[in-house]
């Protein structure tokens, strides 16, 4: 059995925060963020909005693109590390709202691959039978996880969803490829929040370190590393296909800084307009970063039919990963 995409969709807060309102709250400057990631403005989550709200609307969008209802769902995956909760999961809460009676839904934790993760297990269920038709979501809410005092990490996230539909199809044409996962846990430490789970929990003393509740990042290292994760996720999934990146007609790298997707791009070999990126608009929302970026590239019409798209991710696990489609 084939899978093919057969609907995306986005959802992003109205509100925006710029660079240069950052320069109020640390001590920062629009040069700085700007040379060293690329970030012009990110968007922020309204009181009222969570992680469930933006993941529900990209789904809508997508389900519409695709022509498909709610109950047709036959799984609904939501990679994410802003859960509205921690149990239960947020993709519960998404089926709710959509009405997807149907589905089973779950949320997978694999930080900013979350995407990448959620196509490879959704591919794994249509090709053996058990689904044919599945909603894939990368949705966070970074805003109400990142300590706004500081320089180092506040500067660089945002909030927002994206999603896709993936339908099993009987065609070899317009097919996901192929899906690449990788895990090495023995870099935990150098992107985590550490909070409110099972080893520092709130319940002992019945109040928690509020630093423990931000995101932790030594973003030098990280840096180093996803670069190369990214080539290596990138080249494994050109292998398999028997291609080279000249077959490639639109890279779409995870967003998280300018810097780290120029020099995986020229590894590849891929830039100029075959290189797709938006986070001057949106800085990196984590696992919402690939499905943003592939629905603006799908709306926009960067993607001619019969072309090759490879999507490439790395993140805090470490979890990286990569995917390969037949537009
Ligand atoms: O989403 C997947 C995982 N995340 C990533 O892939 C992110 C990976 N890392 C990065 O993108 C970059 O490492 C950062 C953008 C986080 C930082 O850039 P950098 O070039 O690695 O800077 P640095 O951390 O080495 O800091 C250089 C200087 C430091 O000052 P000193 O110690 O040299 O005096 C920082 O204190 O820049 C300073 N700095 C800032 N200055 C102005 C750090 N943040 C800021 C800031 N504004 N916002």
């Amino acid at each position: 059995m084939n899978i093919r995409i057969t609907g995306t969709g986005s959802a992003l807060p109205d509100k925006i925060l710029t660079n240069a309102e950052l320069e109020q709250l640390v001590d920062t400057s629009d040069e700085w963020i700007t040379l060293r990631t690329g970030i012009k403005e990110r968007r922020i989550a309204s009181e009222g909005e969570y992680t469930s709200t933006f993941a529900a609307q990209a789904a809508r969008s997508a389900m519409a693109m695709a022509g498909i209802q709610p109950e047709e769902l036959d799984l609904i995956i939501v990679g994410t590390v802003t859960p509205d909760f921690p149990f239960p999961s947020t993709a519960c809460i998404v089926q709710d709202i959509l009405g997807a009676t149907n589905a089973t839904a779950f949320d997978l934790s694999a930080a900013c691959s979350g995407f990448i993760f959620g196509l490879s297990i959704a591919e794994k269920y249509i090709r053996s039978g058990a689904a044919r038709k599945i909603l894939v979501i990368g949705a966070e809410v970074l805003s109400r996880i990142v300590d706004w005092r500081d320089r180092n990490t506040c500067v660089l996230f945002g909030d927002g969803s994206g999603a896709a539909i993936l339908e099993a199809s009987e065609s070899e044409d317009h097919a996901l490829l192929s899906t690449h996962t990788f895990s090495n846990g023995s870099f935990w430490k150098l992107l985590y929040q550490s909070g409110s789970g099972s080893r520092n929990p709130a319940s002992e003393s019945r109040t928690i370190d509020e630093r423990l509740l931000y995101v932790n990042m030594e973003g030098n290292e990280v840096f180093k590393h996803a670069v190369r994760a990214m080539e290596e996720a990138a080249v494994k999934a050109l292998d398999a296909n028997g291609l080279t990146s000249s077959d490639i007609a639109l890279l779409i790298p995870h967003q998280a800084n300018r810097r780290i997707i120029d020099a995986t791009a020229k590894r590849l070999g891929i830039e100029g307009d075959r290189l797709f990126t938006n986070l001057h608009r949106y800085g990196n929302t984590s696992s919402a970063s690939i499905p943003i970026a592939l629905d603006e590239a799908n709306r926009q019409r960067l993607l001619a039919p019969d072309s090759k798209l490879l999507l490439v991710a790395f993140g805090g696990g470490f979890a990286y990963g990569s995917a390969l489609i037949h537009w």
